[in-house]
């Protein structure tokens, strides 16, 4: 099969990685109109053709988190990463390493954080998902500390969980659960059983020895359900940011109030996001939700965004509009899935390209000089808002 996008990457994987890891990924929340948003609202927004402009020794490198980065993009943390490949967080992270991006590892990883540290010498971002168990996620800030991550990614919008109703049709488990139906699904993905029959990664690394009989998603899914913490809030930043000690960053921030309570919180960086449509459905796109998080908070922080970034030409109007990077979920997955870590590798590629190419026909040769000029006039969204003084009246009554 000829790669050549994103999609025939997805393609790939849906003939590769079984049916209950496939879907895990390609699913969204409830009826998904907020998984589809992400998509549908970065396909409208068009962009303006320039010609005769003299488009060559192009640069997409910017610094990400002060860090060095060969495009304005990351790999999002996405949980049991393991399960699309074997070894799925390594391969990733050494896919990044090896482009010259940040990858983010989740707290829901099939490779724990020592082991994902060991084969890569980039420092990565590690995902804090809080639980109630305060002394577990102390422990586990400690942990990123000491295996040398330079950003901790607090994951602010699953205090509790959205429903996506592939997962309970599928019964999904870890590892698969040996039915008929599974049994013969399995029977089609050779190359993936190969894979999980020759690595020793089978749970989740991070929670591995602390959570006892936490084997499967069942269990997890129980276990998680009485620990994520709905009391969750601002105050308790404070003593993440103390404990961690380093860059902190606050993702699932969809409205300027939550932005200027992330800023007052201590955030060296925000990304919009709605959690790739799996939580809230209903919630905006978050390329709808940009514009106005940056408009009040963009000057005082980094503001990244993901949800539905499938090509080079969704991040350059993610950057239009003022993200500082995007980040990268389902992309990544369905390169991994399709074909390991060389997937990983043949996404970032495909995106670096037709980034390069569309930044190009711009008529622009350095990322850094992107804004709203390069896309069609009405057809992206703008702030909805003024920003100062009435917002603030906002942040007052939130709190
Ligand atoms: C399969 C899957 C698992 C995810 N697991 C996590 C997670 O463990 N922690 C987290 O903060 N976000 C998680 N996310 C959300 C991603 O970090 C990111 O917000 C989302 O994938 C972006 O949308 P995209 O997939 O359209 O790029 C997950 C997303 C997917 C698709």
């Amino acid at each position: 099969m000829t790669i050549t996008c994103i999609a025939d990457l997805q393609r790939l994987a849906r003939r590769r990685v079984p049916k209950m890891f496939y879907d895990y990924v390609d699913s969204g929340s409830w009826t998904e109109s907020t998984y589809r948003a992400n998509e549908a609202d970065l396909a409208t927004i068009g962009l303006r053709q320039r010609v005769m402009v003299d488009m060559d020794n192009r640069r997409l490198a910017t610094r990400l988190l002060g860090e060095e980065a060969s495009m304005p993009v990351a790999i999002a943390p996405t949980g049991l990463t393991g399960m699309q490949h074997a070894d799925g967080e390594i391969l990733a992270a050494r896919a990044a390493e090896r482009f010259g991006i940040p990858f983010t590892l989740s707290t829901m990883s099939i490779c724990s954080i020592e082991d994902v540290a060991e084969h890569v010498s980039r420092p990565f971002w590690f995902q804090l998902y809080v639980m109630r168990d305060r002394d577990y996620i102390g422990r586990l800030i400690d942990r990123a500390r000491a295996a040398g991550c330079s950003a901790l990614v607090l994951t602010a919008d699953l205090q509790i969980l959205g429903q996506r109703h592939k997962d309970i049709r599928n019964g999904l488990s870890v590892p698969p659960k040996p039915t008929p139906r599974n049994l013969l699904d399995l029977a089609t993905k050779w190359r993936w059983c190969l894979g999980m029959a020759r690595t020793r990664r089978h749970t989740f690394g991070n929670i591995a020895g602390h959570v006892k009989d936490a084997t499967n998603l069942r269990e997890l899914s129980a276990w998680t359900a009485s620990q994520f913490d709905p009391s969750l809030s601002w105050d308790d930043v404070k003593w993440i940011k103390e404990r961690w000690g380093g860059k902190l960053v606050i993702k699932g921030i969809m409205e300027p109030e939550d932005a200027e309570l992330a800023v007052e919180a201590g955030a060296d960086a925000i990304v919009v996001s709605n959690h790739g449509g799996r939580q809230l459905d209903g919630a905006s796109s978050s390329i709808q939700a940009l514009p106005d998080v940056v408009a009040a908070v963009g000057q005082r922080t980094e503001v990244h965004m993901d949800g539905g970034i499938r090509s080079g030409q969704d991040v350059l109007k993610a950057v239009a509009l003022g993200a500082r990077g995007a980040h990268i979920g389902r992309a990544f997955l369905y390169g991994l899935g399709a074909m390991g870590e060389a997937g990983v590798d043949e996404c970032l590629r495909i995106i670096h390209k037709e980034l390069d190419t569309s930044l190009a026909l711009c008529g622009l040769r350095d990322i850094a000089d992107v804004d709203t000029g390069v896309l069609r006039p009405g057809s992206f969204p703008t702030p909805s808002r003024p920003v100062h003084s009435e917002r603030l009246a906002e942040v007052e009554v939130a709190r």
